[in-house]
């Protein structure tokens, strides 16, 4: 595989065109929004940056990698010849299936279709393409030029090579796949959020405040950050969102998303992309402040 196209230039999809194009693949890196890709292209570029200053790439290969990224407004141009796909637009049910529609349209048949998505079922994104058996996951963790893991997830269709395929190739990125089986959630938001969700009962019930249920984490379980700045940094409208596929895949109750994350979210409090949640957020400062409305 050489040629890749990452659908979707957001938080993710900007840092696995980045990861990609370091390693040498030539990216077709496409989204709906013009700004959206611009954005993205300065955005790796600073990102790139960072690493020369630590020494980790030199400027000539910081330079040869943004060269080996091209931008796309329109699909069928940025999916042409192309030996992978990884998408990484918005996570709608909607917004995918109907790009993977497009995508098995648009692609060569010998194309790998991956996605990135946290929580929407492979099998079900498959079964709208003539190509299930092509059709994985790639979970990519934030930041994606640091996090090591990819979660590989094999849906109900996914052939064997397709998954030894995509586990060699993650291992060419210098990452560490480990390959799971497609139910809710996979194995990282199956065993994260429930840790999150029963962290936010746990201030809701009032067991204990945020500064002690996230220092309890930190410094009891070794957790390089607790669970309630963990959900912030995730957004809890995301974290609510995942909760509900696991309460609605598995019907049971022991998923249920807490009533105060509920209102949270509703109340437009989805921590740090909205300057407040269970912490609040000043632009410029690392400063970590619980929230007002917790003390
Ligand atoms: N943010 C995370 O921490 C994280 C971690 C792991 C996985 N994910 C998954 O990665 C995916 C992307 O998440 P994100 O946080 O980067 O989102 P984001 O909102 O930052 O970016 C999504 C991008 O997709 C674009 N887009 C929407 N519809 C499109 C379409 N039809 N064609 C092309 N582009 C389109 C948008 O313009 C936007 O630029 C989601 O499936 C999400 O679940 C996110």
């Amino acid at each position: 595989m050489k040629n890749i196209s990452v659908i979707g230039s957001g938080t993710m999809g900007n840092g696995i065109a980045h990861v990609f194009a370091l390693f040498g693949y030539s990216v077709s890196l496409v989204d709906i929004s013009g700004p959206a890709l611009e954005k993205a292209l300065n955005t790796i570029q600073k990102n790139m940056d960072r690493q020369v200053s630590k020494g980790l790439l030199t400027e000539d290969e910081k330079s040869a990698a943004v060269e080996n990224i091209k931008i796309y407004t329109s699909l069928e141009e940025g999916v042409q010849n192309t030996d992978l796909v990884v998408e990484a637009a918005t996570e709608n049910l909607e917004v995918k299936l109907e790009l993977f529609r497009n995508l098995d349209k648009f692609t060569p048949e010998s194309c790998v279709l991956a996605t990135n998505t946290s929580s929407i079922s492979i099998t079900k994104i498959a079964a709208v393409t003539n190509r299930a058996d092509k059709v994985i996951g790639m979970h990519f963790m934030n930041p994606v030029p640091v996090m090591k893991l990819v979660e590989v997830i094999r849906g109900y269709a996914t052939s064997e090579k397709v998954t030894k395929d995509i586990m060699e190739l993650s291992r060419g990125l210098a990452k560490v796949p480990v390959e799971v089986n497609d139910y809710p959630g996979f194995v990282a938001n199956r065993i994260l959020m429930p840790m999150i969700n029963e962290a936010i009962y746990t201030l809701y019930e009032g067991v204990a405040g945020i500064e002690e249920i996230d220092t309890v984490m930190k410094l009891g379980m070794a957790h390089p950050m607790g669970p309630l700045q963990l959900a912030d940094f995730i957004g809890l409208d995301v974290c609510l969102s995942i909760l509900r596929v696991l309460h609605e895949g598995f019907g049971n109750p022991k998923y249920a998303p807490c009533p105060l994350l509920v209102n949270m979210v509703e109340a437009g409090y989805k921590g740090a992309k909205t300057g407040e949640g269970f912490y609040k957020y000043t632009p410029g400062s690392k400063e970590l402040v619980i929230s007002e409305r917790f003390k």
